[in-house]
């Protein structure tokens, strides 16, 4: 039906009016914080003040992690090539995936999922843990090759207790911590991701807005290193691991 609007429950525009989820955005700018706005924009709800000590907290807690996760390798090359900066920014978020940054959206949906099932979460997260043992699959949100504790999750689990949001989802996720060392022998500590996605599952959003929160917190962290690779590196310096070595066919020639 070509007369039917196109509806959106966002942000609603006209002359001199800017209404996001019916606050006006000059009120916006005078008393929200930017993550009560990420917060009002996604929930479409003020967040009250313990969601908006929580909220804070996450979205500066993956900020930046130095100069080796691929993300960051990612938008430095993309300077490196001689690109613009909307390229080197798009290039380091496109890096971001299931096993960088991304693990948040898959631990929040298997949190999500396990929490919703009957039984105490030390139980349901060793059946958990056989299960991905059992289908080789390794658990989003654990193991770090640096942080043997992860600071910031002992953070963000410090604030969401202060702040009443230490539910099912924490607990679940603890209990996973301490079956996979139970079952692998391997100590798995619970990263950044899988803590903010046991944080944001208990906060009530859907798992699927995951990789966004740490989009949201990693794009400035972005721009500062292809701010600094543009202005202190020379172009194309070759970045990551130089120990290459090749291991495909010797030299032949093509048959004429
Ligand atoms: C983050 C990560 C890449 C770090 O890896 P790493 O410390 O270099 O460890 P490796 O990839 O060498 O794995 C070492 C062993 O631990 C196991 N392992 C690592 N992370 C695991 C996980 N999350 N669940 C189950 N097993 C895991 C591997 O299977 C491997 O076992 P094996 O030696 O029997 O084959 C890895 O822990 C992982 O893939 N985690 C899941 C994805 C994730 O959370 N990413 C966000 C990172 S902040």
């Amino acid at each position: 039906m070509a007369d039917q609007p196109w509806m959106s429950s966002i942000t609603d525009i006209g002359p001199g009016n800017i209404r996001v989820r019916g606050y006006h955005i000059t009120d916006i700018m005078e008393h929200l914080s930017f993550a009560e706005t990420v917060f009002l924009i996604l929930k479409g709800e003020l967040p009250n003040k313990a969601e908006a000590e929580m909220m804070r907290a996450i979205l500066v807690a993956s900020i930046d992690h130095g100069c080796s996760p691929p993300s960051v390798l990612g938008t430095r090359n993309v300077v490196s090539g001689g690109n613009s900066l909307n390229a080197a920014i798009a290039g380091g978020v496109l890096v971001i995936g299931d096993s960088h940054g991304g693990a948040i959206e898959n631990a929040a949906k298997i949190m999500q999922s396990w929490a919703k099932k009957d039984g105490d979460t030390a139980m349901l997260a060793d059946e958990l843990v056989d299960y991905l043992r059992e289908n080789k699959i390794r658990m989003p949100g654990f193991g770090h090759r640096l942080h043997n504790v992860d600071p910031r999750t002992l953070k963000l689990f410090e604030i969401a207790e202060r702040c009443g949001f230490s539910g099912r989802h924490i607990e679940l996720c603890k209990a996973i911590e301490k079956a996979l060392e139970t079952k692998t022998g391997r100590a798995l500590p619970i990263n950044v991701d899988g803590a903010i996605g046991a944080v944001i599952s208990d906060m009530g959003f859907d798992y699927r807005l995951g990789k966004g929160f740490f989009i949201i917190s990693r794009v400035p962290g972005l721009l500062a290193h292809a701010y600094e690779e543009m202005t202190r590196e020379k172009p194309m310096r070759q970045l990551g691991n130089r120990n290459y070595a090749y291991d495909g066919p010797g030299p032949r020639e093509i048959e004429k």
